[in-house]
């Protein structure tokens, strides 16, 4: 039961909505303009500068938003202070993510520290939130254990790209590719694909009219992938022949949790009760594919030693994680999410007068065009992979795919303003 007369004000979710395609456009235009090398080397300040304004600036930022709309509906109370939370936790992630990126594209150590200090400050604040709402409440279900432990994922994510910021400020002698594997590992798979998936229970069976993921898959899927990511991290620090087979088991278990949940989000799709073109489902098929791509990756290079040590495997595997999966996934449920949040605040707050002025605003013709460009976005970046030339081009073609999305979302909070003042 969906509690929505708890939902927390219409600004708390939505300015974290309207910031994240800013961020995707300057990811863009970032690799449009630095291009050709940096998606040769998974080390180049710039693409570590671009990995960042996609994970933490669109994907932690649109996450936090829905978070917070989610888990008052879910749990009928909304999370402690919650106006203030959403302004600084956005205010923080906002301002920690641009110095983040600038000090690594340009190797400054004092735009690393300010980064350190405002995104501790902004993922405290909203876990700490979170949190305390988790726990007051009785309500269990696997999206809510889903996303407890995605949030304990993100705070270990943290805690290791703090250390490794540190680092590069300070020039420490830290095991940094070891750490970095680790962030990385708990970032995408953690965070990112443990949320997106204790989150798709609730919305993939509302928003696209399938039947509902199975009810095992819910159970295991997540505290599985999470118990493969503790034992890859301890074994990982451990120097043995035997620590090293249980990292590839571990390894080989999330990638086959990926492809399992790709293959059984296709499956819900093709058996879905509404057959009508859709732009979220478009999106949601675009994110499994991207999905299935990284898990089978990351398979063969259980197998496939060359494989493993090629400089293309880590950037295919962020690639299709972060612009193909995440991105795909995150612009699907924008176009349902902000659509009836407007919705149901116009309701609320003009008493029915003014609800109509959130209808027909964001034409699903518009929505679905913007799928087809980001599809050949993440087909262009993986191609640059290969062929740096395309790196240029890919660039560009995500800055557009970012700026679309803007420009169906921008007259949502128009049509709020105007409603408001009817
Ligand atoms: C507090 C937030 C974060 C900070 C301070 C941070 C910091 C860093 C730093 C300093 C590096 C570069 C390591 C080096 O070159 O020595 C790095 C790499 C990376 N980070 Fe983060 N990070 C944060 C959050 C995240 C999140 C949420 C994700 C994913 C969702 C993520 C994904 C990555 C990836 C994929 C790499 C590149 C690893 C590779 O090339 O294999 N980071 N991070």
């Amino acid at each position: 039961m969906l509690a929505y007369h708890q939902a927390p004000p219409y600004w708390a979710p939505m300015r974290f909505f309207v910031t994240a395609p800013l961020f995707g456009v300057l990811a863009g235009l970032t690799l449009a303009i630095y291009g050709r090398d940096m998606l040769a080397q998974r080390w180049d300040p710039v693409t570590l500068a671009v990995t960042h304004l996609l994970a933490l600036g669109f994907l932690t930022m649109t996450m936090f938003g829905a978070l917070l709309q989610l888990v008052s509906v879910l749990l009928a109370v909304q999370p402690p202070w919650v106006t203030r939370v959403a302004a600084f936790t956005h205010a923080a992630l906002t301002a920690g993510t641009l110095a983040l990126a600038a000090g690594l594209a340009h190797d400054l150590p004092w735009l690393l520290h300010a980064a350190q200090a405002l995104l501790a400050g902004a993922i405290a604040a909203f876990v700490t939130s979170i949190a305390i709402a988790l726990t007051r409440s009785a309500a269990r279900s696997p999206t809510l254990r889903g996303i407890a432990l995605s949030l304990d994922a993100l705070v270990f994510t943290a805690i290791l790209g703090l250390l490794l910021a540190h680092a590069l400020a300070r020039g420490l002698e830290l095991p940094v590719v070891k750490l970095t594997g680790m962030h990385a590992g708990w970032g995408l798979a953690g965070w990112v694909f443990a949320l997106v998936a204790s989150v798709a229970y609730q919305v993939v069976p509302m928003f696209q009219f399938t039947p509902p993921f199975p009810a095992r898959l819910q159970r295991t899927l997540v505290p599985g992938v999470f118990a493969a990511l503790l034992a890859w991290t301890i074994a990982g620090s451990i120097d043995s022949p035997w620590a090293e087979h249980l990292a590839s088991a571990c390894e080989l278990l999330a990638a086959l949790a990926l492809i399992a949940f790709a293959a059984t989000t296709f499956g819900l799709q093709r058996r879905r009760r509404r057959r009508a073109p859709d732009a979220t489902l478009e999106f949601w098929a675009l994110g499994a594919a991207s999905l299935a791509g990284a898990g089978l990756a990351s398979l063969a290079a259980q197998v496939w030693q060359e494989w493993r040590e090629h400089a293309a495997y880590p950037l295919l595997l962020g690639t299709l994680m972060l612009a193909g999966f995440g991105m795909s996934v995150v612009c699907g449920m924008l176009y349902k999410i902000a659509p009836f949040l407007t919705w149901l605040h116009l309701q609320r707050t003009t008493q029915g007068r003014a609800s109509s002025y959130a209808r027909g605003v964001v034409p699903d013709k518009s929505a679905r065009r913007h799928a087809r460009v980001h599809a050949v976005a993440i087909a262009l970046l993986v191609a640059a992979l290969v062929v740096p030339v395309l790196a240029r081009p890919a660039g560009v073609l995500l800055a557009v795919s970012a700026a679309l999305l803007a420009a169906n979302l921008y007259p949502l909070v128009k049509a709020y303003r105007a409603g408001q003042s009817a």
